[in-house]
This record gives C-alpha cells, structure tokens and sequence, in this order.
C-alpha cells in the first residue's frame, strides 16, 4: 500500500496541517498506510488520538526522520525546506505549497532526487479543479481574518448604532482588488455593517462587488485591467499613477483598508502611497494582504505591525495560519481531491495527458516543468 507521511510544520507562525483526522480516514479507506508525526494538528486542535482513531500511525523522534525516507508521498503546507527535500525517498511525491520562486535551492534537489512535486499554487483553476483550489480556499480565509483584524485593531465601532448616547456612523473600508480574498473581505466587513468602497482593474468584477453590497469605485481605463486566465494584468506606471489619484480621496477618508491587489507573476502594485498614509486619520488601519509580495503600501513590513503618522499597518505573511482548524480542514480536503483524483484502478498514477497534473506538477522524472521556474534556475 503506498505510505502518506503528514509532518510537523516547522516554519514559525505556520499553524495548519496538510492532513486532518477527516481526510486521514478517507485514505486509509481508500487503502493507504498513513503515517503523521506526533504534534502535527497540534495547533489546529487535531489530537494525535485523534488521528488514531482514523486508522493512521503516529510517529515521532527517529521513526519520524525514518518516515520522510519511507514514504511514498509526502503531505506539506508550507513550501519544503531544502533539508526536508533531502531526506525525501528518490521518485516520491510531494504535495504542497511551494513558492518555487522563492525555494529554488528546495526545487533543484527535488528536481535531482527525481521527486514529483505537485505545487498546490499550479493547480490549474479550471471548474474540474475547483475542489483542489487551495489557493482559493486560503485567500477566502485570509479576506475574512483580515476584516477582524482591521475591526479589533480599529478604534471604533464597524456598524451603524443608534444608542441612547447618541447615533454611531459606520466605518468606512476601503478593500483594493476583489479577487477571492478582496469579495470574501467585502462580505465580511458588510456583515459587520461597515460601508464598504472597493477599487479592482477588472471591470468583470464590479457586478460581483455591488451584489454583495459593496460599491464599486469606477476607474475608466483605454484598455481592459483584465490580463491572462482572468487574472489582472500589469499596469503602466502611468496608469498605476492614475490609479492611486483615484482611490487617494477613499483611502484617506477611509477608517480601515484592506488591500489583496496582486498580479501573477509580479510585485504587487504599489497602490497606497506614503503620501497617502500621512494624510489618513490617526487611528486608521491598513492590512495589507499583499505583503509577501512587496505590499500593496509603501510602508507595510512583512511580519510586523507598525504605526506610522497614527496609522496602524498591519502585514501579516500568512493570514490563513490565523484560522488553523478551518484553513486546514479545507486545504486538507484540497489535497484529498488532488491525490485521489490521481487514483486509478487503487494505484496513484499522475497522467501527464490530464492538464491538472501536467500543469501542477513542478517537478517530475528529474525535470523541472514549470516554465518560469525551470528559467529562474
Ligand atoms: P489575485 O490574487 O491574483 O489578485 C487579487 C485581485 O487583485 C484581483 O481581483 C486583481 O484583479 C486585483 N488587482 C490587481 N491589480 C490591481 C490594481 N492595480 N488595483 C486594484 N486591484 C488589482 O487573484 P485571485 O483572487 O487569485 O483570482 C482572481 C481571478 O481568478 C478571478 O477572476 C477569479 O474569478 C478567478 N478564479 C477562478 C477560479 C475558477 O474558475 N476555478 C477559482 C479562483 C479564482
């Protein structure tokens, strides 16, 4: 039977696990061995008994170390270390995160120990691979905690409130790209009763904006912000200059921001000026989403909240980490979809003729697949 090994996350702050009691159950149904090594559900509340109970074998210390070289197919979250990839048996699987630009040290000796790695962020998003959309179901999380986080760090109230001290005016957000994470933060601060502008470059967006209660901040452009596969494209620096006047009146007028604006394959544009920040209220608060990218404000700091001209910015690298329980029951059941759609007749064959397998897999049989990688090496 071929062996799933789940380990501990190592890299600090990363909460989630890649395999959940639930889905643990479902392989072992399906006739693997699954090995987890003790304390990965730790954070996300996912006992070791429980994982026992699901039929799968806890591990730690030496059988640990043992189990990354037995294992037909390794489980990650967080992009693999350049160690981890070491110790990972020749011809395995790998399934997880990768952020290959950043890890090509990781990607080289997962490419020389011939290890096919199916990078979750190169699963195409075609509607047959919407259950595998980790991308998805970890951008909607990051949206929703990055609305609490702005009402927790916010000085005053989300809602309307007529009290009998007086009437309450709701916040003003502002939310800069209406993606997945932009339309489940718009969601989010609505129910929380704030008004809610949003500015986005596709203008397919705008209807899905205003349907859920959001309004649209119009920016008339010659041609469509709308690049390839739906995403956004690169805007020239006069554009982008056009932009910013813009949105510049919302965002200082604005109590809180939250910004998700990316383009693949690119730094994120930078959308909120230092210039603005000065001009925002003291109290304000921006999280900024698109941190790890190079931020979609000047002064955002990748893991850090800092204050500037009053203005709380906050930007956290990995805001899905901040809800391990759901974010990792549904990255848990992406990863499921992944490796069982590649099922057949009770063996794990990934067919390089279906465009989900020959779009994920990063690297397989010695080869780095993925264009843009393969050229960064
Ligand atoms: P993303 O994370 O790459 O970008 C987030 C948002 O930032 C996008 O809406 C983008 O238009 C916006 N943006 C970029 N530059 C901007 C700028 N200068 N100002 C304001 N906003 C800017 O995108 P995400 O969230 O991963 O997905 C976006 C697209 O992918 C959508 O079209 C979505 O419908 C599509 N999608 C399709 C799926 C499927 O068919 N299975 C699944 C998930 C997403």
């Amino acid at each position: 039977m071929p062996e799933i090994f789940v380990p501990k996350e190592v890299v600090e702050g990363e909460t989630r696990v890649a395999c959940t009691p639930e889905t643990a159950k479902r392989y072992v149904k399906e006739g693997f061995d699954v090995v987890v090594e003790s304390a990965a559900g730790k954070h996300a509340h996912f006992t070791d008994e429980r994982y026992r109970e699901a039929g799968a074998k806890i591990v730690a210390g030496t059988d640990a170390e043992a189990a990354w070289g037995s294992a037909d197919i390794v489980f990650r979250v967080y992009p693999i270390t350049p160690d981890e990839a070491s110790k990972i048996k020749e011809g395995a699987i790998l399934i997880g995160f990768m952020s290959p630009h950043k890890n090509l040290d990781s990607v080289r000796i997962l490419r020389d120990r011939k290890i096919s790695t199916i990078a979750m962020e190169l699963v195409p998003r075609i509607s047959r691979a919407q259950s595998m959309d980790a991308l998805s179901s970890q951008a909607s999380i990051a949206g929703y905690q990055a609305v609490l986080m702005a009402a927790t760090y916010l000085d005053k109230y989300f809602p309307l409130l007529m009290t009998a001290a007086g009437t309450i005016q709701p916040a003003k957000i502002v939310i800069m790209g209406a993606g997945v994470a932009g339309l489940q933060a718009i969601a989010t601060a609505r129910r929380l009763g704030a008004v809610v502008e949003v500015s986005d470059i596709r203008p397919a967006v705008k209807e899905q904006v205003e349907s859920l209660g959001g309004r649209f901040i119009d920016f008339p452009m010659d041609e469509s912000g709308e690049g390839e596969g739906g995403y956004a494209r690169e805007l020239t620096p006069e554009q982008l200059k056009a932009q910013q006047e813009i949105v510049r009146q919302k965002v200082v007028a604005a109590d809180a921001v939250i910004t998700t604006a990316l383009v693949p394959g690119r730094p994120a544009p930078k959308l909120i000026t230092a210039d603005m920040v000065k001009d925002m209220r003291e109290g304000a608060v921006i999280v900024d989403l698109a941190v790890e990218q190079g931020g979609n404000c000047e002064l955002s700091k990748s893991g850090e909240m800092v204050i500037e001209h009053g203005v709380t910015i906050i930007g956290h690298p990995n805001m899905a980490a901040s809800t391990p329980a759901d974010a990792s029951l549904l990255y848990a059941r992406n990863i499921q979809a992944v490796l069982l759609g590649a099922v057949t007749e009770g063996e794990v064959v990934l067919n390089l003729e279906d465009e989900i397998f020959a779009g994920a897999l990063l690297t397989h049989n010695g080869e780095v697949r993925h264009g843009p990688t393969a050229e960064a090496l």
